[in-house]
């Protein structure tokens, strides 16, 4: 009797020793029901946790090229999640623009390989469906923090996980309270071929980040986060996509609140023309030695092809539309309106009244000067400028479908922030016309303005930190909204146009102003709209 009580005894505290050590020598280690992954700590931050590599989905490659993304099987398997994996297959184009000259950590690193390149990105590959997920260090699976996903974006040509300024190591240090995770999905020929053979099935990018936000639902406990606390979040082609995910998967959410950076279902691109054999699928097809009458042919031949070949004639092509012959037939590989993961604008607003949304909480942004470094500018008179009327035209067709997206919302009572993001800060905006760029917000909610080379500002790091903040409490409560001052936008307000928070402008941390004062452009008579509040 004595005896068994301390073998209990032995076991008991044997048992407590072993629980111990695996907490607090094995902080690195996470079991899911699709693999074991490894991480690392940060070391600029050594209280993030990173986990780079974690697959979501069966490699699409082989006969899964362009096929929707497939549910992994469970599995053991032991993953490296040390370091990235290669991003979506994807080209780096010649054509000189501002990002790839006077910009630096904004694009996909290819470790050496010249960002005029002309040529398939080193670093993509096919195997290629990804996330990372950054957590405070001290993260367990009891933790059940709230979780931010967010998808990059790139004109659905470009992105992905690897870009310097898209890590989220230094938020996750500031707040030592939420998950991020970045995503890699399918862009370009491989996301939307549009071929005769796929019978209209193509659109594969919002089915991978689909399958990224299942996965990270059922699993991201393990990470410490707590799956009813989701958050989508997306820039430009990334923010349309989350905006479009409302509505795809409004029956069935799983995430409880989004985020649109400069991007929305509302004024979104996509083409609906079927050209059967004279599509952009079958010309790259005809020249990369797969010219069949058949379909099925010409599909199944385009799947032996390699991935860089692909890359590099369709890349190649499009580049010679700018560099070679602007007057050759464009050629592009874009959302396709199927009515199931992308609609019409007239659908969309149908959607709308409908309540055929998910009626979650959702804050837009956009930027004082969108288009200042998406409109090409003249490369050999560079301190000119791109023409500023067209940098005010196109900046305004983003504005004012934040605006339109806005009204539909309010006009149904569903819970909206918006922000307008106005620095103008020298490490991150080196050229004088840029200003408050598409993109630049990025820098300031990731906290990477500090990785940018140059000078920067008390204004900057307290502008970045309260952009943090106001979005952290966002997410960590969508239903109370972003608080400290900031209340829901109601742009039917026929005095105001409602009220958003601008960040960086005149010197200024935050400033609560009139949507009128950004958005009436969009619909009051002569009303101008300013790039540079
Ligand atoms: C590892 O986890 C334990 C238990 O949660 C925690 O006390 C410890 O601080 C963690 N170690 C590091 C390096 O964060
Ligand atoms: C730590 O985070 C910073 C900022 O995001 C990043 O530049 C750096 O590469 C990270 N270090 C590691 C080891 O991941
Ligand atoms: C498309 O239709 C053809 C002919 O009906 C069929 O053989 C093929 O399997 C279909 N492909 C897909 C992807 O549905
Ligand atoms: C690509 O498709 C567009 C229509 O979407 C068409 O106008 C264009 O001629 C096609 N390009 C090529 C090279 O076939
Ligand atoms: C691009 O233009 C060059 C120069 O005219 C030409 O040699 C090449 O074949 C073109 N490439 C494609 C894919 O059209
Ligand atoms: C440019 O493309 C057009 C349209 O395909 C063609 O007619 C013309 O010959 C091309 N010019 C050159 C210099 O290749
Ligand atoms: C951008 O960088 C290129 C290459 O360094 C330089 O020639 C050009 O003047 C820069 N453009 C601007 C607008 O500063
Ligand atoms: C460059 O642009 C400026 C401002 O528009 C103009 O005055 C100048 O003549 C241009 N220079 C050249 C070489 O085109
Ligand atoms: C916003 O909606 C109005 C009314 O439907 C429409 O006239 C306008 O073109 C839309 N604006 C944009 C940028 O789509
Ligand atoms: C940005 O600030 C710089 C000086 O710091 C100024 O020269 C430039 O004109 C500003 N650009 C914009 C678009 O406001
Ligand atoms: C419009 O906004 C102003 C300022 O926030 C507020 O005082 C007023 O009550 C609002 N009007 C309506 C009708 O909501
Ligand atoms: C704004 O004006 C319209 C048209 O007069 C009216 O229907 C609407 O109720 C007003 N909205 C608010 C918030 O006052």
């Amino acid at each position: 009797m004595l005896k068994s009580a301390v073998i209990t005894l032995l076991f008991i505290s044997y048992a407590q020793a072993w629980s111990d050590w695996t907490q607090t020598a094995d902080n690195l280690t996470v079991h899911t029901r699709t693999g074991v992954f490894k991480g690392g700590f940060n070391d600029t931050y050594p209280d993030v946790r990173h986990f780079k590599f974690v697959p979501y989905a069966k490699p699409p490659v082989g006969d899964r090229r362009w096929t929707p993304p497939e549910r992994l099987e469970d599995s053991c398997e032991v993953y490296d999640s040390t370091v990235f994996g290669p991003v979506c297959p994807q080209y780096v184009s010649a054509v000189p623009t501002v990002w790839a000259l006077n910009i630096t950590g904004n694009l996909v690193v290819n470790y050496g390989e010249s960002l005029l390149a002309g040529l398939v990105a080193q670093n993509s590959a096919e195997d290629c469906l990804t996330i990372s997920i950054w957590t405070p260090a001290t993260a367990t699976a009891h933790s059940k923090l709230p979780v931010i996903h967010f998808l990059t974006g790139g004109g659905d040509v470009t992105g992905g996980i690897n870009i310097p300024t898209q890590l989220p190591a230094n938020w996750v240090h500031r707040t030592q309270g939420h998950i991020v995770i970045t995503t890699n999905y399918r862009v370009n020929i491989f996301s939307y071929p549009n071929a005769r053979g796929l019978n209209g099935s193509t659109n594969f990018a919002p089915q991978d980040q689909r399958m990224a936000v299942e996965w990270v639902h059922e699993n991201i406990a393990g990470f410490g986060g707590d799956p009813s606390k989701i958050t989508l979040w997306g820039q430009s082609a990334g923010s349309s996509s989350t905006d479009q995910y409302l509505f795809t998967w409004y029956k069935d959410p799983i995430i409880r609140a989004s985020i649109s950076s400069s991007g929305f279902a509302i004024g979104g691109r996509a083409v609906n023309d079927y050209l059967g054999t004279n599509g952009n699928f079958t010309f790259v097809a005809k020249h990369l030695g797969c010219d069949f009458e058949d379909a099925q042919l010409e599909l199944q031949c385009m799947r032996r092809v390699p991935m860089a070949r692909i890359e590099n004639f369709v890349g190649q092509y499009q580049d010679n539309s700018t560099l070679v012959n602007t007057s050759q037939p464009t050629m592009a590989f874009t959302r396709n309106i199927d009515n199931k993961y992308v609609f019409t604008n007239a659908q969309y607003e149908a959607k709308y009244l409908a309540r055929e949304i998910a009626p979650l909480p959702k804050m837009l942004g956009t930027t004082a000067r969108e288009a200042s470094a998406l409109i090409p500018y003249p490369i050999h008179n560079a301190s000119a400028g791109p023409s500023e009327s067209l940098i005010v035209a196109q900046t305004l067709t983003t504005v004012c479908n934040a605006y339109n997206t806005s009204m539909l919302r309010n006009n149904i009572d569903l819970p909206t922030y918006r922000y307008q993001w106005a620095g103008n800060f020298t490490n991150i905006a080196p050229v004088d016309w840029l200003g408050a760029y598409h993109y630049s917000d990025l820098y300031m909610f990731f906290g990477t303005y500090l990785i940018a080379p140059g000078v920067i500002t008390d204004l900057e790091i307290a502008t970045s930190e309260s952009m943090q903040d106001y979005l952290f409490n966002f997410v960590n409560d969508p239903t109370v909204g972003p608080g400290d001052g900031w209340p829901a936008y109601d742009v039917l307000n026929n005095t105001t146009g409602g009220t958003l928070a601008r960040f960086g402008a005149d010197g200024q941390v935050v400033q609560f102003v009139n949507g009128n004062d950004v958005e009436g452009a969009c619909h009051i008579p002569g009303d101008v709209y300013d790039t540079t509040p």
